[in-house]
């Protein structure tokens, strides 16, 4: 497979995953997290399938598409590892989905980031609330699910946090 073949394939997992996870949402409460703005492909595909959601994007820099920036209200600026922490008394509610797309390739950076991301990850789902996540995470009370054949990727996982009582 040709790495433009691969990225293709990565690409496609993502926008089967996405839609996968915004349709099991809907009875679940809460804003969507979109952790790495990038280019804003994803934020801009998150915005169409789920209209009436409120979009939480965090990055450390804008870097967009002119068309795909969140306003302003919505961009959580800074290290992730600084922001996410103290979020609370602007984004209010715990999130119905996280999409975590922060993800290096490189092994050793992505488990020394999932060590600080998985506390925050699990204080800011939502009960029954939806993981997908291009790096290996740690989260107590949230299970692996099954990805759809069509958007299964090496580095996709797809988590869920069991709702209260289950
Ligand atoms: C793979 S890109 C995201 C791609 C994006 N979802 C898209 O569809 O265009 C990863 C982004 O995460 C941001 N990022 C990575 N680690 C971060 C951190 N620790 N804090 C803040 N931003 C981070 C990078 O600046 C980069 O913009």
């Amino acid at each position: 497979m040709s790495r433009l073949d691969i990225f293709i394939a990565r690409m496609t997992a993502q926008k089967i995953l996405l839609e996968y996870v915004a349709d099991r949402i809907a009875d679940i409460d809460g804003p969507v997290f979109e952790l790495g703005l990038g280019n804003g492909r994803t934020f801009d595909h998150l915005r169409e399938i789920l209209p009436d959601r409120e979009i939480w994007v965090f990055d450390r820099a804008v870097n967009a598409h002119p068309s795909s920036v969140p306003d302003g209200d919505h961009m959580i600026l800074g290290e992730i590892r600084d922001t996410m922490p103290f979020c609370g008394p602007r984004v209010k509610r715990r999130a119905a989905l996280i999409h975590c797309d922060l993800g290096t390739g490189d092994p050793t950076a992505d488990i020394a980031k999932s060590a600080w991301l998985s506390p925050l990850i699990v204080e800011h789902t939502a009960p029954g609330g939806f993981v997908p996540s291009g790096i290996e995470l740690d989260l107590p009370g949230f299970e692996l699910v099954d990805i759809p054949p069509e958007a299964r990727s090496k580095r996709y996982r797809l988590y869920r946090r069991f709702p209260e009582g289950e």
